[in-house]
């Protein structure tokens, strides 16, 4: 054995003990005739004393030996003298005496702090080393909580009598919005299997073959573009069950979250249990965002009926028109603003709001003297009794800014939206704070204007709310569907739905969102007939697994909870992925490159 302990678990108690600990140097400090070494493993640190008089040939190593030199320490636990213990290791009350060591391997200086954290690191940098990155006691924690998670998760829902399932990533396309990875055929030229964007068909395949309660940890594939908490590749939690309404598959996946929560990061606070479920429709009205982070409560208020009464023109003819005027209240900013300074901000503010699409972003303050004036240019145009309804209307106190908007529904919910992350950024909120919620009754179908067809809001499996069952030959925009999301801080953490188990619903959506029939028998008439052998009601759900580790582990994005991430430009600069394919593989695939110049390249 190579170690007979790990550079984490030693302790008074084992004093006097023999042991071999292997690791890499993480410090060094030479005082003359001791050498002082920081041996680091996964487990921890172990500080290693070599003694030039005692043991001269392991002292020489030593003298030689720099940071991140792998190497392997016999020697005996010793206590650590009076004085000299250090209560910020694990190990701190003990050392080890050295009477041997050997270099296992050398290390170039690295290009990065491994043993401290330096501020920013390219993340370039980072990437092109990744495996040293990884060494760094930050993602060791992380990539070990996602670890845990996983597990977790499978116990939690093995417990549950889940079975796990592989399904093919060789498969045909599952669409979730983005754009397949094609994989071409050798052995059945011209053609290409789609890597899965989720298992969805598969799952629900599963479910008519009887499984009724499936999950698996399953890698899905998606070529959209990135962003942070987006990779083309990732993993998700997915599960189905069968026999199951909306409200079965959501307390069982609430329970799972509160149970991970509780296990894995007791350090962190749940806003509140049960989770709020929040109407889709009052999600955007409020927050502007169908995944709103309700740690904080800023949230834009309907004052059309108040509006439409004021004599500011934009506002009346807004309302005469049937748009809203909505107002959102940011406690306190303005106290405290000199007239100059509060004209800057609000400038600042309204291009912001231009830049999500608005005409503007009036403005008013409350006066923190209660006989003072409201400030803003919209001002005078509120009588004393509208001044008084609006301050009541929005609960606004003095030193308040009050923010109008008026404009399509769209350009209002990206305008709340931005300006909420905008403020966002000073409220300074609490990241071991999970603030979970539901967003619930989204509508089946969004318009896409420019292709003249509906499109799944979540995908063309799920089914409709029951009671809306009948718009999809009426009205099939205002059908609701019986999809569920799962936010937190934000974030869409997962979603889910009820799906459709019968052929002649299933039907009736192809042509509604633009497909022919012959299309739709090509790409999914497996799953049309497999609803005519008796397919179970059933219904499931997917968790982004990297999101939800980015959250309990407080990461700023999932690249740091993934071992081997991709760049922002899908490349892996480790390896240097994707590159290019010999003339003689793209020869067996029978495939043609007709590459574009290349300036014209991205
Ligand atoms: P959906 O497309 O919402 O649903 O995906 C489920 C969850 O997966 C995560 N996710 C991603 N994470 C990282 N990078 C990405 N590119 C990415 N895309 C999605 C999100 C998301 O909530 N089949 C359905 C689920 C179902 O209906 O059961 C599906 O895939 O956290
Ligand atoms: P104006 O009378 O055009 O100078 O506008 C007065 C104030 O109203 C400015 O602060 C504008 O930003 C704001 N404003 C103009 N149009 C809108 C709108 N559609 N919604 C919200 N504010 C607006």
């Amino acid at each position: 054995m190579m170690k007979t302990h790990t550079c984490g678990e030693l302790r008074e108690k084992d004093a006097g003990t023999s042991v071999a600990l292997a690791g890499w140097v993480n410090r060094r400090r030479d005082q003359g005739g001791l050498i002082f070494i920081d041996l680091r493993d996964r487990w921890g640190i172990t500080q290693v004393v070599v003694d030039l008089e005692a043991a001269p040939a392991a002292h020489a190593i030593a003298d030689s030996a720099r940071n991140e030199f792998v190497l392997q320490v016999r020697g005996k636990v010793r206590i650590r003298p009076q004085g000299t213990a250090n209560p910020d290791l694990a190990t701190g009350d003990i050392d080890i005496v050295a009477d041997e060591i050997l270099i296992l391997n050398r290390s170039r200086t690295p290009p990065f702090y491994i043993n401290k954290e330096e501020g920013h690191v390219d993340e370039a940098l980072r990437m092109r080393h990744r495996y040293l990155d990884l060494r760094r006691e930050p993602m060791q924690a992380n990539i070990l909580l996602r670890h845990k998670t996983v597990k977790f998760i499978r116990d939690f829902l093995d417990a549950e009598d889940f079975v796990e399932i592989e399904t093919p990533i060789l498969f045909k396309t599952t669409p979730e919005g983005a754009r397949d990875f094609l994989v071409p055929s050798r052995l059945q030229p011209g053609s290409f299997y789609a890597l899965p964007q989720s298992p969805q068909q598969l799952k629900q395949l599963l479910m008519v073959g009887g499984f009724e309660r499936y999950f698996q940890i399953a890698r899905c594939f998606r070529d959209e573009d990135l962003r942070g908490d987006r990779q083309p590749e990732f993993t998700q939690l997915d599960l189905e069950m069968s026999f199951v309404e909306r409200e079965d598959v959501m307390r069982l996946m609430e329970a799972l979250a509160i149970a991970i929560v509780k296990q894995l990061t007791p350090q962190k606070r749940l806003i509140a249990e049960p989770f709020r479920r929040i109407r889709y429709q009052d999600a955007l009205e409020s927050y502007g965002s169908d995944r709103p982070d309700i740690r904080f409560d800023l949230r834009a208020v309907d004052i059309s009926s108040i509006a439409g009464r004021s004599a500011f023109p934009v506002f009346v003819e807004n309302v005469s028109s049937g748009k809203k005027v909505k107002c959102m209240r940011v406690p306190g900013v303005a106290g405290a603003l000199s007239g100059t300074q509060l004209r800057k901000v609000a400038k600042d503010l309204e291009n912001m709001a231009r830049g999500a699409g608005a005409k503007g972003l009036a403005y008013i303050t409350i006066p923190v003297d209660p006989e003072g004036e409201l400030r803003g240019p919209i001002g005078k145009f509120f009588n004393v009794e509208l001044k008084l309804e609006l301050i009541e209307a929005m609960g606004a106190q003095g030193g308040d800014l009050l923010l109008f908007m008026s404009d399509q529904d769209e350009i209002v919910y990206a305008v709340t939206d931005a300006l909420r992350n905008h403020f966002k950024a000073d409220l300074d909120l609490d990241d071991d704070l999970l603030a979970f919620c539901w967003v619930i009754d989204f509508p089946e179908f969004i318009r896409d204007q420019e292709n003249d067809r509906w499109d799944p809001s979540q995908h063309m499996f799920t089914m409709p709310l029951p009671e809306d069952l009948h718009l999809l030959d009426s009205d099939p925009g205002a059908a609701r569907g019986s999809q569920y999301d799962l936010v937190c801080n934000g974030y869409e953490v997962g979603g889910g739905s009820i799906r459709i188990h019968d052929r002649a619903i299933q039907e009736k959506i192809f042509p509604l969102i633009g497909q022919t029939m012959e299309h739709a028998m090509a790409e999914f008439g497996h799953m049309l007939e497999a609803f005519e052998y008796g397919a179970p009601p059933h219904g499931g759900m997917a968790w982004g697994i990297d999101r939800l580790v980015m959250l309990l582990a407080g990461a700023p994005n999932i690249r740091e909870v993934i071992a081997f991430p991709k760049t922002q430009g899908g490349t892996d600069i480790m390896a240097n992925a994707p590159s290019t394919a010999e003339a003689e593989q793209l020869g067996e695939l029978h495939i043609q490159l007709d590459l574009p110049e290349p300036e014209a390249a991205l």
